[in-house]
């Protein structure tokens, strides 16, 4: 069976696998671009690759709601207990957690990671997740471009999504480069269209994607999805 992606809008995604529907980085309520009704989602788990309120979101209000279980680093986690959310796990960079869904590797980011009350939210990660049915998404979060994204890349990657709105994280140019470092089959860009400073020609990048790199650019309105083949 397929795995189905949507954008929700942001960074926010969901994967709806055959068993689970997993939730990253659900910044809704507060989201100009997000359609979709929180309180419509019951995911059981929500993944968050650091403390910034633009991916923290809405996590615990889902959580509590769905008791869906909360995975972030070790701040992060400890965080969102401490608001009342009963079940987090909380792990660190280059470990990787086995969860009922499959594993997640939490790979470096370069940017910062407060949390919303200003707390400290540990170090900002991307997320390398596999699924059981062996899909390979990798969520690159909030990051400048980084070389040591092509020892990322060499692990196999199905579907990168990569912030390109400039200003908060790389750029355009700078998010070509990731994606011919990571060499995805399908990537999806990110972070952008969200607020004015993140304003991006997003065909134009896509474009870019087609002709300069072996990857195939998705690019989805806020609310649609696409079906992921394995
Ligand atoms: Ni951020
Ligand atoms: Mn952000």
């Amino acid at each position: 069976m397929a795995t189905k992606i949507t954008w929700i809008g942001h960074s926010a995604f969901s994967i709806q696998t055959e068993e689970h529907l997993i939730l990253i980085d659900p910044f809704i309520s507060g989201n100009p671009v997000a359609s979709v009704d929180p309180e419509s989602l019951k995911p059981s788990f929500i993944l968050l690759t650091h403390g910034h309120g633009d991916h923290v979101g809405d996590t615990v209000a889902i959580a509590k709601r769905s008791g869906a279980t909360v995975f972030g680093n070790f701040e992060v986690a400890n965080w969102i207990a401490k608001q009342g959310v009963q079940n987090t796990v909380g792990g660190n960079t280059g470990g990787t957690a086995k969860l009922a869904f499959g594993t997640v590797q939490m790979t470096i980011a370069f940017h910062s990671s407060t949390m919303p009350d200003g707390s400290d939210g540990g170090s900002p990660n991307g997320l390398y997740i596999t699924l059981n049915n062996g899909l390979r998404i990798y969520h690159a979060g909030d990051t400048a471009l980084f070389s040591d994204m092509s020892l990322i890349g060499e692990k196999g990657i199905d579907l990168a999504i990569v912030p390109i709105g400039d200003f908060f994280t790389m750029g355009p140019a700078d998010a070509i480069r990731a994606v011919q470092l990571l060499r995805p089959r399908f990537v999806m860009p990110a972070h952008y269209n969200t607020f004015p400073p993140i304003q991006q020609d997003v065909f134009a990048w896509a474009a870019e994607v087609n002709s300069k790199t072996l990857s195939n650019a998705i690019v989805l309105d806020p609310g649609s999805s696409y079906e992921l083949q394995g």
